[in-house]
């Protein structure tokens, strides 16, 4: 038997966490393609293995390939322009069985050589499955109901409470420190180089934005957000298992045009990316983060007395969309091994969000960490806060 190594327990870790999420949708279902935008399910059971196995087998340990035509099917997800869907069939993907042998020879494969792996491909390796079991959520989130099992835990909705009261807190003017230094440990390319901005004063909402705040919006004739839907006059929220009454005090999960646009009404606007590193403080310990929850809790929830006037859940229960274009830090360079992980989303067509959602994993709580997708993605765990200046 081979003793489990750090290593070892840590990549068990995540496999289980991404294997449970498959493990939610029914058998006749994993050929499905939940979010219109995205590959069928199928193609993530071969993607998180084939993507372990081209970077760390293939590129950086020099293995053999077993199966080139699957390391390359199964090797990049798709992000089309609005309007460009893809039109596979289910029978263009290969069988189950085929993909499962395929992915348990690689998880062999892998784990034997997990102590060889540099660290810089370890850490690459260990996010890329966790920023899906992330996306997988949204992915799952979106098949309905009746073709997913539910987890025998108690979904999470707390008693409904009032629309919480929020107020905009001052930030003085001062330097924003975004980014990384190589020596600061684990980030992708996108977050070096470590730099200062100077950030004038402004203000930001102490609370994110609720449900019930949007609602008023809404009912001076906006477009409800995609995670809404109205029956017989009363709003709901469609949850991860569940429809349940609309929560009045959860965040509103909206898109980044949604949010701008819902600024704009109240008279002022979403934070910068820099605004956020200034409102933001150090990440916190415990929070609506790390897979606690499958869906929101309150916006006031983990509140303590004697911190009135620092915004609250800057990290977890939602992320956050800022103002700033997804662009490169100064002195940016791609990682050589994944040229693409970053560098085609510098287009000016995708938008930075900071914070953490429900499903993102600890390990994406520091404050260099940069998320980034298109304005009008509705499929977000994404909320936002108002600015001022
Ligand atoms: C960083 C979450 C925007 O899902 O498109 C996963 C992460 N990149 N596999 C995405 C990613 C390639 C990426 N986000």
């Amino acid at each position: 038997m081979r003793t489990q190594t750090e290593r070892g327990l840590a990549l068990g870790r995540a496999r289980e966490e991404t294997d449970a999420l498959f493990r939610l949708v029914r058998s006749d279902s994993l050929y499905e393609r939940p979010i219109a935008e995205r590959h069928r399910i199928v193609f993530y059971i071969g993607h998180l293995e084939a993507f372990d196995w081209n970077l760390v087998g293939r590129y950086a340990l020099d293995k053999r390939s077993f199966h080139p035509e699957f390391d390359r099917l199964f090797a990049f997800g798709i992000d089309p322009p609005p309007g460009e869907l893809p039109s596979d069939r289910p029978a263009d993907w290969p069988g189950l069985q085929e993909v499962e042998r395929y992915t348990q020879r690689i998880r062999d494969e892998i784990d034997d050589v997990l102590d060889e792996v540099p660290e810089q491909l370890w850490h690459v390796a260990m996010e890329h499955r966790l920023m899906h079991a992330e996306t997988l959520a949204y992915m799952l989130h979106n098949l309905p109901y009746e073709k997913k099992v539910a987890p025998p835990v108690p979904l999470s909705a707390s008693a409904p409470g009032p629309v919480p009261v929020t107020r905009m807190i001052g930030i003085p003017a001062g330097a924003a420190r975004l980014g990384r230094d190589p020596g600061e440990g684990f980030g992708w390319d996108n977050e070096f180089q470590a730099h200062t901005v100077e950030v004038p004063a402004f203000a930001i909402s102490r609370y994110k934005v609720t449900n019930g705040e949007y609602l008023q919006f809404v009912r001076q004739g906006a477009a409800p957000p995609y995670f809404w839907v109205e029956r017989d006059g009363d709003w709901f929220y469609r949850g991860m298992f569940a429809e349940i009454p609309l929560p009045l005090d959860w965040p509103v999960y909206a898109t980044s045009e949604e949010a701008a646009a819902f600024a704009r009404w109240r008279g002022m606007r979403l934070p910068s990316e820099p605004e956020f590193h200034r409102a933001a403080g150090a990440p916190p310990a415990s929070g609506n983060f790390d897979f606690r929850h499958w869906d929101p809790v309150p916006v006031t929830s983990g509140e303590r007395a004697g911190r009135e006037a620092l915004p609250e859940q800057m990290f977890g229960n939602g992320w956050e969309w800022t103002s700033s274009a997804f662009a490169p830090f100064p002195g940016f360079e791609p990682f050589p091994f994944y040229t693409n992980y970053s560098a085609p989303f510098f287009d000016g067509r995708h938008h930075v969000l900071k914070g953490a959602s429900p499903r993102t994993a600890a390990c994406f709580l520091r404050t260099s960490f940069r998320n980034w997708f298109r304005p009008s993605y509705p499929y977000l765990y994404a909320g936002f806060r108002l600015a001022a200046s």
